[in-house]
């Protein structure tokens, strides 16, 4: 097992950023108040995300990015994360470079995957760890800029989700 990861590229193992912080908020216009209103933090996007019935705000902090997540309706796993745990800390995204290859050396280590192979996020391909694996957070992987899931994902170019299907 040990000889099997060690074998991989060097690249496999790569971790370039934290891309962003994701916090589940009750009322987005509210959180908007605090963040941006309070503490002086650009918007870059507000994006209604219908199939997840959520809509996310991106706040970009240096070289990383608030993002807040607030359902819009009772029926999805962010809204039951809200009923039962109120708001706050959703999970950690952090950029890789290619995202099925992490996935693949993640399952091999053993690693609880939501995603078995990257999906279309709100800024590019992105995979979820499960909580029990990751010491209780929510890990996102999402694809640097370039990467094979790009091409696969968007062979016309990148579409937001809110565009897609
Ligand atoms: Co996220």
């Amino acid at each position: 097992m040990d000889g099997t990861i060690a074998g991989l590229p060097g690249a496999v193992r790569h971790i370039g950023r934290v891309h962003h912080i994701a916090v589940v908020v009750r009322d987005l216009e509210a959180a908007l108040a605090l963040y941006r209103d309070a503490l002086g933090l650009e918007v870059s996007t507000v994006l209604p995300i219908p199939q997840d019935r959520v809509t996310i705000a991106f706040l970009p902090v240096g070289d990383v990015k608030i993002e807040l997540v607030a359902p819009t309706d009772d029926t999805t796993g962010v809204a039951k994360f809200l009923a039962s745990r109120g708001e706050g800390f959703h999970h950690v995204c952090f950029e890789v470079d290619d995202v099925s290859a992490e996935l693949t050396r993640l399952v091999i280590d053993g690693i609880e995957v939501i995603d078995t192979a990257p999906r279309p996020g709100a800024e590019g391909p992105v995979a979820f760890l499960h909580p029990r694996s990751c010491h209780g957070v929510l890990v996102e992987l999402i694809e640097a800029p370039g990467g094979p899931a790009w091409q696969r994902l968007y062979p016309d170019g990148f579409v937001a989700p809110d565009a897609v299907g």
